[in-house]
């Protein structure tokens, strides 16, 4: 299990890097984008993409690809919801990207929690700033601490990107979130798995990361044992292999020689994470759950 310390260093030492990459249009969000064959066939032809598309062509493919996981996933959610506009809770919030994009495009009131103190003053000023501080606030605290960022209404909507396999214990996880919500109340995830926990792509993971990556089945079980009824699972591996490609492609105009371990480090992992998806080794899956 990661440690707060630990989180807090990964991502101090990562913020300029995800703001250089990830930010535009107001929004940076740093989760894997979705891609449709039908409209960027492109980026599914061999795999790699070419890195002279530029860095403004490929920021921009990055993040069409991410803002539409928000959106499908929403959709998906928005199913089950019983209230048209329900308190939202984006849990693993990052620098905000979908939390913003909930409250400007749905009209939502979010809480984005996330457990490094400046990613929610980064979060809070940008929703200042774009005058959606009525609708999203940051709540700076550790997912298994709840008396610390856990309000008195109850979240009819759950939603997080790539962000539980960071915080491990997916069974602890999974009951915290159902103390915040009602019969009715809705969860809804996109991330990654493992097909064995004990896998050399795994063990890489979890280092690079610093996370506890688990399998599907394991989190499917942990959702259950927590409460929820699973009504939606959907293999999108296939459908975001095309961000690693992305990203690769953005690291080697990004990348020199003289560039630092650190982003070094970064485009191997790029380059690992969408080997292991195209091989089989990692999976990426839509959940949507409503508790019982
Ligand atoms: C990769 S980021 C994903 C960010 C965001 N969902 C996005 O897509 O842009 C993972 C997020 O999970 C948060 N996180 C990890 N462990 C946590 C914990 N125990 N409690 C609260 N937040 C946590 C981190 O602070 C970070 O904001």
């Amino acid at each position: 299990m990661p440690t707060r310390e630990e989180l807090i260093d990964y991502y101090s030492r990562k913020e300029s890097e995800y703001l250089g990459k990830y930010l535009l249009n107001d929004r940076a969000h740093a989760h894997v984008g979705i891609y449709d064959p039908e409209r960027q066939p492109e980026l599914f032809r061999s795999g790699w993409v070419d890195s002279d598309l530029g860095v403004d062509r490929l920021k921009m493919l990055m993040h069409l690809g991410q803002e539409r996981s928000v959106s499908e996933l929403f959709q998906l959610a928005s199913e089950w919801l019983t209230e048209p506009e329900p308190k939202t809770l984006d849990c693993g919030a990052g620098l905000g990207g979908t939390s913003i994009l909930l409250a400007e495009r749905y009209g939502l009131r979010v809480d984005a929690l996330t457990i490094v103190p400046s990613q929610g003053r980064h979060i809070q000023r940008e929703a200042d700033r774009l005058n959606l501080a009525g609708l999203v606030t940051a709540r700076v605290g550790d997912v298994f601490s709840p008396d610390d960022w856990r309000p008195s209404k109850p979240y009819g909507l759950i939603m997080s990107f790539d962000a539980f396999s960071q915080m491990g214990r997916k069974e602890t996880v999974f009951d915290i979130l159902a103390r915040t919500q009602r019969a009715g109340g809705v969860l809804a995830f996109s991330d990654h798995y493992v097909a064995s926990r004990t896998s050399e792509i795994a063990a890489y993971y979890n280092k690079y990361w610093v996370s506890e990556i688990s399998s599907l089945q394991e989190t499917v079980s942990a959702l259950t044992a927590a409460g929820y009824r699973i009504r939606y699972l959907r293999d999108r591996t296939d459908r975001q292999i095309p961000y690693w490609g992305l990203s690769v492609a953005y690291s080697e105009i990004t990348t020199s020689d003289r560039s630092t371990a650190r982003r070094l480090e970064t485009k191997s992992f790029h380059e690992a994470m969408k080997a292991a998806h195209h091989g089989g080794d990692m999976q990426y899956y839509q959940v949507v759950a409503s508790k019982v």
